[in-house]
C-alpha cells in the first residue's frame, strides 16, 4: 500500500553534519569584499585574519587574555598542533565516547605512544567526569559529532586543575556553553555550526597552555605546520592573524560574512537559541513517535546540533539496511541531504541542527521521516 507523502518539503533539505548549511542569507555575491589575488601578509589580508579572530573572541566571550590562532587542516589540524606540542610533559587521560575521540585516542596511544589512561564510552554513553584526573593531561571532545553526546557542562573540571584540559569543541562551538576558564585548548572548524568552509582550524589557548608550550619541548619532531613556538617563545603572529602557510581568503571572507550573520541574529545566545529550537523539533519527534529514539541516553547529554536518532520498531529486520534505506529515500526526494548515521556509529539518522539550520525546515522534515519510515515498514513485507 503506498503511503502518502507530505504536501510540504524543506526549503532547504541540507542537514548535513559538516560542512554544514551555510548562513540563512547565504549568496556568493556577498563574497566580493574577499582579498582575492593579494598576500595573505598584506595591511588587507591581515585585517581581515585579525577581524576573524577578533569577532570570534568577541562572539563567543573568549577572554581577552586567551590567545586565538587561525591554522591550517581545519579542527582536525588544530587538535593534532595542541596534541603534538603539549602533550608528553605529564600522564594524558584520553576521553572517548564516539568515533572522532576515538581518533584523538588512536593518535596519542598508538602515534605519540604517550603514558595515557583512556576513558571510553560506547555510543549513546557518555564518560562520567567526575572520575577523572585533571591533574593529568585531559582530551576529550565537548560534542561528540557521531553520537550526538554532549558534556552537559564543565562543572566536574576543576578550576585549580595541574594537567590542561584539550577540548575538541568542533561541533559545540557557537551552539553551547563553553566555559572558557575550564579550557586550556580549544578547538573549532568554521565549517560546523557557522556554516564556514573546512580549510582552517581554530586554536584557542589559555595562558597555561602558553605556559606549556613555552615550558615544554616534546621529544619528537614537529612539522613546520604544527610549530608554535620558535627558540622557546610563542609565536606570537600566528595570534594576530600572520598563519604559518598561505590560508584561503575566500574562505575567510566566507567566515566573516558568516560571523555578521551571527551577530545579527543575536550573538551567541542567539546561536544558541535557534539550535536548541531546531533541536527540540527532532526531540519531540521522538517523544511522540515510539518507533523512535535519540541515541543519547541520558536527556542532559542530548546534543542540540547533531543529532543522533535510532529507529526501535520490533518489525525492522535488518537495522542497518533499514535506516540506509530510510536515508537514501529522503535524499531521493530531495528532503534531507547526508542524514545516515555516521559510518562507524550505530545505524539510525543523524540530523544537523546547528544555528544555520532554519526550525521551518526541520518541521517539515518530520513527516517525511515518518512517511519513508511508514514506505520501508511496507516495503520490507
Ligand atoms: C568532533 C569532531 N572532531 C573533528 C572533526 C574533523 O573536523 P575537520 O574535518 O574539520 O578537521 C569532526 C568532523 O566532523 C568532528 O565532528
Amino acid at each position: 500500500m503506498a503511503i502518502n507523502a507530505p504536501a510540504s518539503r524543506p526549503a532547504n533539505p541540507r542537514f548535513s553534519s559538516g560542512p554544514c548549511a551555510k548562513i540563512p542569507t547565504f549568496e556568493l555575491s556577498k563574497l566580493s569584499d574577499a582579498a582575492l589575488g593579494r598576500s595573505h601578509r598584506a595591511a588587507i589580508g591581515k585585517e581581515k585574519l585579525l577581524a576573524a579572530i577578533e569577532e570570534t573572541r568577541d562572539l563567543l566571550g573568549i577572554p581577552a587574555d586567551y590567545k586565538i590562532g587561525i591554522v591550517p587542516a581545519s579542527d582536525t589540524g588544530a587538535v593534532e598542533m595542541a596534541m603534538w606540542s603539549m602533550l608528553g610533559a605529564r600522564k594524558a587521560t584520553m576521553v572517548a565516547w564516539e568515533s572522532f575521540g576515538a581518533g584523538w585516542v588512536t593518535d596519542v596511544v598508538k602515534q605519540l605512544k604517550i603514558d595515557a589512561e583512556v576513558k571510553e564510552a560506547g555510543y549513546g554513553e557518555i564518560v562520567d567526569f567526575t572520575t577523572l584526573d585533571f591533574d593529568t593531561d585531559v582530551v576529550f571532545t565537548w560534542n561528540g559529532t557521531t553520537s550526538g553526546v554532549r558534556l552537559p557542562n564543565g562543572d566536574a573540571i576543576p578550576s585549580d586543575r595541574a594537567g590542561l584540559t584539550i577540548c575538541d569543541a568542533t561541533s559545540a562551538a557557537f551552539a553551547q556553553d563553553l566555559p572558557w576558564e575550564k579550557l586550556d585548548v580549544t578547538t573549532f572548524s568554521w565549517q560546523k555550526v557557522m556554516g564556514g568552509e573546512a580549510a582552517h582550524g581554530m586554536l584557542i589557548l589559555s595562558p597555561r597552555a602558553v605556559e606549556r608550550l613555552e615550558s615544554y619541548t616534546p621529544a619528537w619532531p614537529l612539522p613546520k605546520i604544527f610549530r608554535l613556538t620558535k627558540g622557546g617563545k610563542l609565536i606570537d603572529g600566528i595570534f594576530r592573524g600572520e598563519t604559518i602557510n598561505t590560508p584561503s581568503m575566500l574562505a575567510v571572507e566566507d567566515y566573516l560574512v558568516a560571523l555578521d550573520w551571527a551577530r545579527s541574529t543575536g550573538g551567541l545566545s542567539g546561536l544558541m537559541a535557534r539550535a536548541d529550537a531546531n533541536a527540540k523539533v527532532i526531540w519531540d519527534f521522538c517523544d511522540s513517535h515510539d518507533w523512535i529514539a535519540n541515541l543519547a541516553v541520558d536527556p542532559a547529554t542530548r546534543s542540540n546540533t547533531s543529532v543522533c536518532v535510532k529507529f526501535t520498531d520490533d518489525r525492522i529486520n535488518d537495522g542497518a539496511a533499514f535506516a540506509k534505506a530510510v536515508a537514501k529515500r529522503l535524499e531521493k526526494e530531495g528532503v534531507a541531504l547526508d542524514v545516515g548515521a555516521y559510518r562507524d556509529a550505530p545505524a539510525g539518522l543523524r540530523i544537523w541542527c546547528g544555528a544555520t539550520v532554519e526550525t521551518s525546515d526541520l518541521e517539515a522534515l518530520m513527516p517525511w521521516i515518518d512517511w519513508a519510515f511508514e514506505t520501508e515498514i511496507a516495503a520490507q513485507g
